[in-house]
């Protein structure tokens, strides 16, 4: 969701004149994208905002706009906490980035410049844009790539904000009520990444299987919108995120055995094994109504390559609900984890339980639960070695240029060497067949299979 916002601001941005620059001393306006998820990711956007301050003294014109959910909520007050930053504006401010940097610039180059401290100039104007657009009146920005900047893979949104009120998540009170984008635009833009090159989308909302734009019976839309953009010609793969397991239904989960494009791979947040924990969490599903969902979706997709998140440390999570979430790793096996310390929010309900784990026991918590994933990832990537799995090719490996990478359908990331005289850039964006040779931590080792040679 962040990178996706990064790109709408570097796109608004370009459409008002500005180019992007990779040298930050040459820059006349640095924007920090923030995320308030946890306190750790807070604390860093935060920090990061501060570093400039030297770069202004240096250059008056420069001016540090702090955008994201922090700056959403927090406004005005990190105005106070970050002398450097002339702006701050949430996510549904990214349309009028430019505007707002209008509305300063001036008075950056009229007032008394050079000076030490910008706190020295009492005149100088900053902002707090902060305002939220109603449900109504939000308008989805459609995307708008330099041809150049498009890769194999794309990101479409379709949906803002969450309706869903999971005590420990900030993301509700940051991002506003949620909005399904309408469905022809999804295609739409679906359609003009493909046109540009890309062969690979994802379609992400903070709660996809509630997107409700078609109006189809019984929140059967997101299914629906699924069968929608597998229809776009030229399309090779579709994967979504992330899910709230209590709006995943049969439908969807039917979708990864009927589409063409649909991958794989499900991004299935659980957050605890414990139901006593998820009904404190206001997950709204209990431990065996997720392992059904489970259970129905490997009956129709039988190879599905699973991940989820995972909270340790919830106010009142005993070790023996922890225990149930070692438990369920072992039993679903999931391919990957991403997993957390819980962080306490301001101005979310959890805020009001004791938070009465310990910060040692949180940390054993996360490193036992990380040993014993580490495992079963081996052993879900183990299965894989000796296979030919198709692979989209997404470009040079980062680590070893002299390979190339792509991901299966599950997902895993997989780099493969490359015999000489082979057409590296031919490949990129088509599917080839690789053998699987080799399975790192993370990560696949392949060659090229023949028929890709020809
Ligand atoms: N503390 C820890 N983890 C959190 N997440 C969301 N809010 C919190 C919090 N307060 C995690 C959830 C979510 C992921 C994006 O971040 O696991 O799925
Ligand atoms: Fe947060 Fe829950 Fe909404 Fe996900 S579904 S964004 S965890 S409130």
């Amino acid at each position: 969701m962040n990178d996706y916002d990064v790109e709408r601001m570097t796109e608004v941005l370009r459409r008002d004149g500005f180019e992007r620059t990779e040298v930050v001393e040459e820059a006349d306006m640095i924007v920090v994208n923030t995320c308030s998820i946890r306190e750790k990711a807070e604390n860093k956007a935060a920090s990061a905002a501060g570093r400039y301050q030297k770069l202004k003294e240096r250059n008056p014109n420069l001016l540090v706009a702090i955008g994201g959910c922090v700056a959403q909520q927090e406004g005005e007050a990190l105005l106070k906490r970050i002398p450097s930053a002339d702006l701050t504006f949430g996510p549904d401010q990214i349309p009028n980035l430019a505007a707002h940097y209008e509305k300063l610039r001036p008075q950056v180059q009229t007032e008394s410049w050079p000076q030490t401290s910008p706190k020295a100039n009492r005149y100088r104007l900053r902002l707090a844009q902060t305002e939220v657009i109603d449900v109504e009146d939000y308008q989805f920005l459609d995307a708008d790539p330099r041809p150049s900047d498009v890769s194999v893979t794309a990101l479409v949104t379709i949906q803002k904000g969450c309706d869903n009120f999971c005590a420990y998540c900030i993301v509700p009170r940051t991002r506003g009520r949620e909005v399904s984008r309408p469905a022809d635009q999804v295609v739409r833009e679906v359609a003009r990444f493909v046109e540009l090159g890309a062969r690979e989308v994802t379609l992400i909302g903070q709660n996809v299987n509630a997107y409700h734009a078609i109006g189809m019976p019984d929140g059967e839309d997101f299914a629906e919108l699924l069968r929608l953009v597998d229809s776009v010609p030229g399309l090779l793969r579709l994967r979504f995120t992330t899910s709230h397991p209590h709006y995943f239904t049969h439908k969807v989960a039917d979708a990864f055995r009927d589409l063409r494009t649909l991958q794989p791979w499900l991004h299935l947040p659980v957050q605890a094994g414990s139901t006593k924990v998820l009904a404190a969490m206001a997950r709204e599903y209990s431990r065996e109504a997720y392992l059904d969902k489970i259970a129905y979706l490997r009956t129709v997709c039988p190879d599905i390559s699973l991940s989820t998140d995972i909270i340790v440390g919830y106010p009142g999570e005993t070790a023996s609900d922890f225990e149930q979430t070692m438990q369920l790793l072992s039993e679903v096996e999931y391919d990957s984890i991403y997993s957390f310390a819980y962080s306490r929010r301001p101005g979310t309900p959890a805020v009001e339980l004791p938070d009465d784990v310990s910060a040692e026991e949180k940390s054993r918590r996360l490193t036992a639960l990380q040993s014993l994933q580490k495992q079963i990832t081996a052993k879900r990537l183990a299965r894989l070695v000796g296979r030919t799995e198709q692979i989209l090719i997404e470009g040079r490996s980062r680590a070893n240029p002299s390979q190339i990478c792509g991901r299966t359908g599950g997902n895993h990331t997989v780099n493969i060497e490359v015999p000489d005289g082979v057409d590296v850039d031919a490949l990129i964006g088509t599917l080839v067949p690789v053998s699987i040779t080799a399975a790192k931590v993370h990560t696949l080792v392949g060659t090229l299979g023949n028929d890709s040679l020809g």
